[in-house]
């Protein structure tokens, strides 16, 4: 009889349970010092190891010769207990034994002590499904438990346990499992299994299993029912990411605004019976992809599920569009999906969908006027007194125009709005940076100013780690290898403050933020990017003043 891979191949002792060695090794340490806990309490993302740990775990403090911490697998309590013949294990599923009897049955037996084992183990799987009359009667036994005895909790959601119970168990987090380490595993269990995976392949599984090792031995078993020999190819037959060359052919028409190839394509698709409502999904996450190369550059490659050859493809892409290009089409994609969901006709909602996109001259165009908008409240808020003058200036800027389909986008068309603004216009900013950078020097102290930020903000430090400042006049010029960083400071006000002050901190005083630009670079592209920057130096130019 056939037997599913992942049930298979579940490990038989610590040492095959990949990717959580700050569980398997602290569990090995205890067994082998005999520091028993009487409840542990397993938890993290599905399919990653909590069960088997708690199956090796029960035979482990049973075993009458362990070694290192592993159960021996050959003693009778360890095969009495792997075939289920030892009655001192019990294995509960929550979710289908939730009632307090239930438990009430299980906890009355507690005060005996173990038949033929040295403790008699309970796993309560899935153990958030327990009602909470069960958790009181489970909360009594681990107040006092008998000395014999130990439970082994499991769940994935942690949340819906009660404190009293937490704080009673020695609590152990699963990690998701790294595509590497993944990949790794597959390619053992294939060489065992006699089939044939390429590293390519492997990985690909990892990138679709999210994080969990049942998932890629489900979505193995599945490539060997369709051949001997796995590549990439038949990877991507079994998980359905066969064949979406359609998705690289709507981005282009929606590049180069080819109405045409766009309806084509999704008629052929529709008279091919795909389904509308998953094609718009299928581009949104396309378009994901396009932005997380775009923003995480060379770090994409762990977040995206592309084989070797498409990622390559979509970078190509993603050098097409411009980051806001992208933006916006999510934004509309997810717009026309929930309106698909909401009832009518998906196939005129998607048509409609990308005719917008494809035409972006179109007027109705909500995402830039509501990027405008935004900026304007933002203005507002910084307490900016809008003059007559500047008040109709911004009323004609905000009226619909014409968009240029290259770099042309909401962003910085409100950069040039921004450039009506009294203090600084991005030109002459522009200019000013470029004299700074002439005789800027690094700053030394930038280090302790990252440490001053991670002391406020961990994901402001992260963002900025790796970046180096140096400091002309009144300003600080950071220097970031990509243009994510910026993008996150863009992203928010907040940070700027952040960052300004921890600058306070160290230096004592307060200066200016920009962006520090290589002398030599000048490329149009990076124009553009530095503007969107400026725009936002701008407004903090604003606040200073006020300081
Ligand atoms: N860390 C791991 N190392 C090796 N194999 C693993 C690991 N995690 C899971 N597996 C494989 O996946 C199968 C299922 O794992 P397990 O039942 O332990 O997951 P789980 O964490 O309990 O998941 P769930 O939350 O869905 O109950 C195992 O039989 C094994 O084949
Ligand atoms: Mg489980
Ligand atoms: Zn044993």
């Amino acid at each position: 009889m056939y037997r599913v891979l992942y049930r298979k191949w579940r490990p038989e002792g610590f040492r095959d349970v990949i990717g959580q060695p700050h569980v398997t090794e602290t569990l090995k340490n205890e067994i082998k010092s005999g520091r028993i806990s009487h409840a542990y309490l397993f938890t993290g993302s599905r399919g990653t190891g909590k069960t088997t740990c708690a199956k090796i775990l029960s035979r482990a403090v049973n075993c009458l010769d362990p070694h290192d911490g592993e159960p021996c697998g050959k003693c009778s309590n360890c095969i009495g207990i792997m075939n289920g013949n030892i009655m001192d294990v019990v294995e509960m599923d929550a979710a289908s034994n939730n009632s307090v009897n239930n438990i009430r049955d299980v906890l009355d037996e507690v005060m005996f002590t173990p038949g033929e084992a040295k403790y008699r183990v309970y796993i309560i799987d899935e153990v958030h499904m327990l009602s909470q009359g069960a958790f009181n009667a489970l909360l009594k036994t681990l107040e006092e438990p008998p000395s014999h005895i130990v439970f082994i909790l499991a769940t994935t959601e942690v949340h819906k346990i009660p404190a009293t119970i937490l704080s009673r168990c020695q609590r152990f987090d699963f990690n998701r499992i790294t595509p590497e380490a993944i990949a790794q595993r597959l390619e053992y269990i294939a060489e065992h299994e006699g089939v044939e995976l390429s590293h390519e392949g492997a990985m690909l599984i990892a990138a679709v299993a999210d994080g969990a090792m049942r998932d890629a031995l489900s979505i193995l078993d599945r490539c060997i029912g369709l051949s001997d020999t796995i590549d990439s190819a038949v990877v991507r037959e079994a998980t359905g990411l066969a064949g979406r060359d359609y998705l690289f052919t709507l981005a282009d028409s929606i590049r180069n605004e080819d109405v045409p190839l766009a309806i084509n394509t999704i008629n052929k698709l529709h008279m091919e019976s795909k389904s509308i409502s998953r094609l718009c999904e299928e581009l949104t996450e396309h378009f994901r992809t396009l932005m997380l190369i775009k923003t995480m550059k060379k770090h994409a490659g762990e977040l995206i599920i592309m084989s070797a050859e498409e990622t390559e493809r979509a970078v190509k892409q993603a050098e097409k569009f411009s980051l806001s290009m992208i933006v916006r089409c999510i934004d509309v994609l997810q717009a026309s999906l929930e309106r698909m969901f909401r009832g009518g006709n998906n196939k005129i909602e998607f048509e409609t969908c990308m005719i917008k996109l494809c035409s972006p001259g179109l007027s109705d165009d909500l995402s830039s006027l509501t990027a405008r908008l935004e900026k304007l409240e933002t203005i507002v808020r910084q307490g900016i007194t809008v003059s007559p003058k500047d008040s109709s200036q911004s009323r004609s800027d905000v009226q619909p125009a014409e968009e240029k389909p290259d770099d042309t986008n909401a962003e910085s068309k409100t950069s040039v709005q921004g450039s009506s603004l009294p203090e600084i216009r991005p030109r002459q900013s522009e200019d000013l940076i470029e004299k700074l950078v002439a005789k800027a020097k690094p700053l030394d102290s930038w280090e302790d100013i990252l440490d001053e930020m991670k002391s406020k903000s961990f994901t402001l430090y992260h963002r900025m780690r790796g970046t180096s400042a140096y400091y002309a006049d009144d300003y600080i010029l950071i220097d970031a290898p990509d243009d994510s960083a910026f993008a996150f400071l863009r992203s928010d006000k907040t940070r700027n403050v952040l960052i300004r002050d921890a600058i306070r901190k160290v230096t004592g005083r307060s200066y200016k933020i920009g962006p520090y630009r290589k002398p030599q670079e000048d490329s149009p592209a990076q124009k553009t990017k530095l503007d969107e920057f400026i725009e936002q130096i701008s407004d903090s130019d604003i606040k200073l003043t006020v300081e």
